[in-house]
Order: structure tokens, then sequence, then C-alpha cells
């Protein structure tokens, strides 16, 4: 492994104001969000939609990197080009989801173990042979009354670990997403202690597994009260929670941290990470990015419907999420943004 090129990549997705796009949804995630919006579910029009979001002009300003899934990675674009040079050669380095989903976890009723270890070292010998630089895993932690357990807890942060030393020995950054979900109704200061066991939990097992922090990104959850929460903090307080969390459990050595938006509206996402760059500015011994999915694809895809005539408005909806957070890494997202489309 080439460390220098592992520690420049994982600085280099964090840089600049930009952040990255998550566009790795599995198939069934993919065919879901079509089947709402009345898209057929097919390798075509998943084709297609990803065609748009890798041809969308100007993107490289926002986005330092794009996370791909098995099916995306292996695709063209209509006239011939592997979307993973169409990315390269915009200046979006190639990312890929090597994880193969949350899985019923025996033994803890309600809880879920991410797998996709077995094999792992062989496809990311052929993933990075195809250009891809940085890797995904994520784990699922379901909160209430009862959970998470620790049994869930450890047996996911172990096969982060795992991954990301897989990850590492081939010289591709391994983005570690330990995601504590959204719902529920608990509180704001229960995601607090759930997110900081979690978190203490994956960097003492990255510590046995010898992985180098100096060469990873992490992917967590912003800290939020449950979606039926009764008491809804506001954005402020939010910020303060989160950061104050993540500068309790995350060691200096990280480059960047990179949110994912787990459900909420694009202008939450955007105002929530804009309040914490602000407040927190030089205060933080990290980067504090974004890898979005929904909150950064949901308005294009709304817009696209499948439609190539719309293909260009979803262009526009795509750039405008991803230069709205582009301004809230730098403290300036402001609601007025909104209508500057
Ligand atoms: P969301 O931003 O939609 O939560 O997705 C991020 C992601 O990559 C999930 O693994």
């Amino acid at each position: 492994m080439n460390e220098e090129e592992l520690f420049r990549t994982a600085r280099l997705l964090v840089a600049d104001h930009k952040g990255l796009l998550a566009m790795d949804e599995s198939n069934p995630t993919c065919n879901k969000r079509f089947a709402r919006l009345g898209i057929p579910q097919t390798v075509e029009a998943r084709r297609d939609y990803r065609e748009l979001i890798v041809t969308t002009p100007g993107l490289c300003e926002s986005i330092s990197g794009a996370i791909l899934c098995d099916e995306t990675i292996r695709q063209k674009k209509k006239d011939g080009t592997p979307f993973v040079q169409v990315l390269s050669e915009a200046g979006i380095i190639p990312g890929i989801k090597v994880d193969s989903g949350a899985k019923d976890m025996a033994g803890h009723p309600g809880e879920k173990v991410t797998e996709g270890l077995d094999d792992l070292r062989d496809r990311v010998r052929e993933y990075s042979q195809m250009g891809a630089r940085f890797a995904k895993w994520r784990a699922v932690i379901t909160v209430n009354d009862r959970l998470p357990s620790r049994g869930c807890i450890e047996a996911n942060a172990q096969a982060l670990a795992r991954y990301a030393a897989l990850c590492q020995e081939r010289g591709m950054v391994p983005m570690i997403e330990p995601e504590v979900l959204m719902d529920g109704d608990y509180s704001l200061e229960r995601c607090v202690e759930v997110t900081e066991e979690v978190l203490r939990t994956v960097f003492n097992q990255l510590y046995r597994q010898r992985v180098n922090l100096q060469g990873m990104i992490l992917k967590p959850n912003m800290v939020l009260p449950g979606l039926n929460c009764p008491s809804q903090e506001d954005v402020n307080e939010v910020a303060d929670a989160t950061v104050n969390c993540l500068l309790r459990a995350v060691p200096a050595a990280v480059p960047g941290i990179a949110f994912l938006s787990g459900g909420q509206s694009c202008e939450l996402a955007s105002e929530r990470l804009n309040a914490m760059n602000m407040r927190f500015k030089s205060r933080m011994p990290w980067e504090l990015a974004f890898s979005f999915a929904r909150a950064i694809q949901q308005p294009a895809l709304e817009i696209w419907l499948g439609q190539e005539a719309n293909t260009m408005a979803a262009q526009q909806a795509l750039l405008h999420r991803a230069r709205c957070n582009s301004a809230a890494r730098r403290g300036e997202y402001r609601a007025a943004m909104e209508f500057e489309q």
C-alpha cells in the first residue's frame, strides 16, 4: 500500500468545501424510489438516471467523490464511455459500496448486522482495477428503550474495522458508516448516548484491526431526536449536540467526517450542516462535510420522472443541492439560496 497516496485521497474527498454524492442505492432501494414516482423499475431506467447524475455539468465544483453500487460501476453512458471514466474525467473520485446489506442478526430480534466480508479482498481488488479509489460500508443501529444491544454494536463495529483494513491493504480509502437510524420516538439525549457509544466502539475496533485513521473517512448520522419524538430541537441545538458528540468520540487524526442525510429534508440537512460549520469553525480538528443520497438527489429524481425531456431541469436541481451543501460547508448557506435556482 502506498500510504501517502491513501492519505492524499482521503484528504481530497473532503477538500475545498466539497462533499460526496451517494448514488449507491441497491437495486431494491432504487426501484422502491422509482416505483413511488411511477418510473419503470428496469436496468435501463436505473442506467439512464445514473447517466443523468454523472453527466451533470459543473458538479465537480461542489462534489469531490461519487459512491456507486456494483451495477452502476459496470455501466456506461449511451455513447459507451464507462461511468467511472466520466466521473474521473470530470474531476470526481469514483467510489464503491462494498457491503452486501444489513441482515437480521441471529439472537438479536429487531437488530441488523451488515454482511459482505466473504471474498471482500477479491472484490476490493476488482473494484480498484476498475478505477474505484474509495469504498463504503454501512452498518445500521436501531434505537428504542431496549436497543441497541452491546452484541449488535460490537458485531457491526468489528465488521466495519475488518472491511476498512481490507480496503487500506489495497490502497482504497474506507468510508466507515455506522448509521444510528432516525426511526423512533427517542430523545436527542438518547441519540447522543447511542451515537457516542457506537463511535467509541467503532474506533476501538479500528485500532485493534490496525486501520490507519489518516486514511479513512467517517460517515455518521447527525445527532437528532427520533422522527416521532414530540420534542424536536432547533438547528443550533442539533448542531451543538452533534459536534460535541463527535469531538468526544472521533480522534483528530481522521481527516474528514461526511454526514449521511438519513431521511431529513434537503433544506434541514443543509441548515444543520451549515450551523455546525458556522458555530464550530476553528474548533474542529477534522473537515465536516456531507455524503448525502436522498437529501441531494430527491428533488432531481422528482423532476426527472423517467422522461428524457426533464433531464436538464433535473440536473439543475441536483447542482443546486450540491451548491447549497457546499455553501453549508463554508457556513455560508442561507434559506434564501433555495429561491435562487
Ligand atoms: P442518505 O443520505 O439518503 O441517508 O444516504 C446516505 C447513504 O449513503 C446511505 O448509505
